[in-house]
């Protein structure tokens, strides 16, 4: 399976790209730079390669990017770049389906929203793309240090959501297989909570008060066996 992200080549693209690829899938990274896109696929299988892991990802034009893939296609472009890059490869994304996981930071305030008129990002993406071509809301609370932190296992549950459930069902199996919970979230007007959580993320990740930085958020089923 080829999975292409477009914006690959910045951080969480990159990570993506990374758990793709060491998973066994074949990755296309997307740039408006196509030999920017070349570089950073090749230092990613030179960095899995040093690891022991074969990996296929290469670097393309974000049109021949989204072509290239088999079926998925992650937005990865900041917010500001969305719906024109979503208009322009719009033609070739037919048959395919639409993984958006932009977060419509405000601009200058990474702690706060700035949500479209149509209610969210994916409501945005849907609206752009017309109801033939799924679209679907994930990995908006995953950080891009932990995508990239081979050293310990990604601390974040993917809540995702869209209007078809055959598409969300592939996505979920995607993020499963990159070794993340993914839940059904419901319908992509969910992603008005679900993109709206990741700057709260970041606000305590700043914070001075807590202990931590690059948090994730965890779905914690009741302990049963502790009142058994
Ligand atoms: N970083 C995180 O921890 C994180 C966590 C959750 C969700 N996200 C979401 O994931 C997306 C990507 O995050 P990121 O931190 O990787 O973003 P980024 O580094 O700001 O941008 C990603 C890529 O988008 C492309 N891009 C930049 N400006 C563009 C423009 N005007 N038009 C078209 N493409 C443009 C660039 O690729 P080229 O120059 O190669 O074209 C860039 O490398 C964002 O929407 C963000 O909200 C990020």
């Amino acid at each position: 399976m080829t999975v292409s992200i477009i914006g690959g080549t910045g951080p969480q693209g990159k990570g993506l790209a990374l758990r793709l690829a060491m998973a066994g899938s074949k990755v296309v990274i997307g740039s408006r730079d196509e030999a920017k896109a070349t570089t950073v696929a090749a230092d990613i299988v030179s960095f899995l390669a040093e690891r022991g892991c074969k990996a296929d990802v290469s670097g393309a034009s974000m049109e021949a990017a989204t072509q290239a893939a088999s079926k998925m296609v992650i937005l990865s472009v900041p917010y500001s770049a969305h719906d024109v890059t979503l208009t322009t490869l719009a033609p070739l994304l037919v048959d395919k389906i639409l993984i958006d996981i932009v977060v419509p930071l405000a601009a200058g305030n990474p702690k706060a929203v700035d949500m479209p008129d149509a209610g969210s990002v994916t409501e945005s993406a849907q609206a752009i793309l017309g109801d033939s071509i799924p679209v679907v809301g994930a990995l908006h609370n995953v950080s891009a240090v932990t995508l990239n932190d081979l050293s310990s296992p990604i601390n974040c549950d993917i809540l995702v959501c869209g209007n078809d459930l055959a598409a969300k069902k592939d996505v979920m199996a995607l993020c499963q297989q990159m070794e993340m919970q993914a839940y059904n979230a419901g319908l992509a007007e969910s992603a008005r909570c679900i993109e709206a959580l990741t700057p709260i993320l970041i606000r305590l990740n700043m914070s001075k008060d807590v202990p931590f930085s690059h948090a994730g958020i965890r779905i914690c089923p009741p302990d049963h066996h502790g009142h058994d």
